[in-house]
């Protein structure tokens, strides 16, 4: 090797430092989804030129004619983008053009239950012949601690041009090596009492030097970032966080039923409760978990413990009751509706609320799913309102079919059901108009009225 092409090997940990803090690195977002699009907006904005990857084409199509599939963003934050640079494709290729790409695919669980992998493992596949030294390759969907070295690392390996390889403690940084990182993805839709770049990122390098590069390339966005030793306390951390929602969620909606039982308002306890100022943190009881997170997560993380011949207690247990939740809210309709002389089977139900929490358009795992099957399963007639979604057509786990039945028509339902709590809705409006109203989100409290029934 002559002494230039030494020269120009030397020290490329530093220039890709030099590069992610200059902002004159490239980076690609693969998978544009919730999380992908977010954050690659989130890059743009920060003066960061951003290339989109995903392989769903009606994506790219829409985002390469400026307009958004999601919609709490406006197709004016799409445009605002592309006049920076941002583009989207199909086209892997293009990885190689990239100094840092981060990978934003779905960890679903199979039908088993058990975690399904293969976006992770198609996206390491087709990333790993357009890999190139120096480059940067960030995890952030969420998983089970070791999936970054046990599974994409050694398919990036596998994959790359000959005589490239992942990075390792202890090997030369400035040989021929790209470097891995895992960075959980913490937002949570719907809620902007904190800005996504006020929520602190955490890192977990796969090596040090992983972890340097990829604090300096979420410096550009991120207010603070948090590095821990490795890929796996990364992983860990985001499970940490789920599993402590998913819990707390479980015992509140326990306490709520007792509470019922007992004759006391578990909303005005939680309220008198939170306002401890240390030990105590509120969560919310509802009508069952949703989303593409919490119902899901967990159970990486118990899939996982099986190799220790370990039994994650809290994990099951927690779920047992979360999963419970939607029949809950059927026997309440069960209940409300024979105090009215009627049964389900032949009545009509008009579900409130899709989205699995309020305000957002995210219907995956959503509760409302289960709930309107299993009161069809009863032989209910049932339809729903939802601002954000003028069909449900089919999706994963479910096959409904259905179109959106306007408020105006609310009186000639025999119950509505308060499955999301939208704050679009007139719930005074929604009382006055409605036969009967069995609310799961306590978002009728301060409404006197006997039609009513809290679950
Ligand atoms: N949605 C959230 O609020 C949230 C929050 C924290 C973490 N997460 C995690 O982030 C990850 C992504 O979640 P999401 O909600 O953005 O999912 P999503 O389904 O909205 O988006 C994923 C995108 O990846 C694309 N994709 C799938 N396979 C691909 C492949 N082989 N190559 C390129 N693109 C591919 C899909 O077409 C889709 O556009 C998941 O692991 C999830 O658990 C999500």
């Amino acid at each position: 090797m002559n002494s230039a092409t030494l020269a120009s090997r030397a020290h490329q940990v530093e220039r890709q430092l030099d590069k992610l803090q200059a902002k004159t690195a490239k980076v690609g977002v693969i998978g544009l989804g919730y999380v992908g699009l977010p954050l690659s907006l989130l890059f743009s904005e920060a003066g960061v030129a951003i290339q989109g990857f995903d392989i769903d084409t009606a994506k790219v199509s829409q985002l390469e004619e400026g307009k958004s599939y999601i919609f709490r963003i406006p197709p004016t934050e799409i445009e605002m983008a592309r006049s920076q640079g941002f583009r989207a494709t199909t086209d892997f290729s293009k990885i190689s053009d990239q100094d840092a790409v981060i990978v934003c695919v779905p960890t679903p669980l199979t039908e088993h239950r058990d975690p399904d992998l293969s976006f992770i493992e198609r996206t390491a596949e087709s990333i790993a012949p357009w890999l190139r030294r120096g480059q940067l390759v960030v995890l952030e969907s969420t998983t089970y601690p070791g999936t970054t070295e046990e599974v994409l690392i050694p398919i990036l390996n596998a994959g790359s041009p000959e005589g490239l390889c992942a990075y390792e403690e202890g090997m030369d940084p400035d040989g021929d090596v790209f470097f891995v990182a895992f960075s959980p993805e913490r937002e949570d839709p719907g809620n902007n009492t904190v800005a996504r770049r006020d929520i602190p990122k955490v890192i977990g390098g796969h090596g040090a030097h992983s972890g340097r590069l990829a604090s300096a390339l979420y410096n550009n966005i991120f207010a603070k970032t948090v590095s821990v030793s490795s890929t796996q306390a990364a992983e860990m951390t985001k499970l940490l966080e789920n599993i402590y929602r998913c819990v707390n969620i479980a015992l509140v909606n326990e306490l709520k039923i007792l509470s019922q039982k007992m004759g006391i308002d578990i909303w005005e306890v939680i309220d008198a409760a939170k306002t401890k100022p240390f030990g105590f943190q509120a969560f919310y009881p509802g009508p069952g978990l949703g989303g593409h997170c919490i119902p899901i997560d967990p159970f990486y993380l118990s899939w996982k413990a099986r190799e220790w011949n370990f039994h994650t207690r809290f994990i099951e247990l927690a779920g047992e009751i979360n999963e419970g939740m939607p029949r809950y809210v059927v026997q309440a309709v069960a209940n409300a509706l024979n105090s009215h002389r009627k049964s389900i089977n032949g009545s009509r139900i008009l579900v409130l609320g899709m989205a699995y929490k309020k305000d957002i358009d995210d219907l995956r795992e959503s509760p409302s799913l289960e709930i309107i099957e299993m009161l069809q399963d009863e032989k209910a007639i049932v339809e729903y309102n939802d601002p954000y979604f003028a069909t449900v057509g089919r999706g994963r786990h479910y096959d409904l079919g259905m179109t959106c039945t306007p408020l105006d028509r609310i009186a000639e339902f025999d119950c509505v059901v308060i499955a999301t709590d939208h704050s679009d809705y007139d719930y005074a409006s929604i009382v006055k108009n409605a036969q009967l109203v069995v609310d799961s989100r306590n978002a009728t409290r301060g409404i006197e009225s006997t039609k009513i029934v809290h679950c």
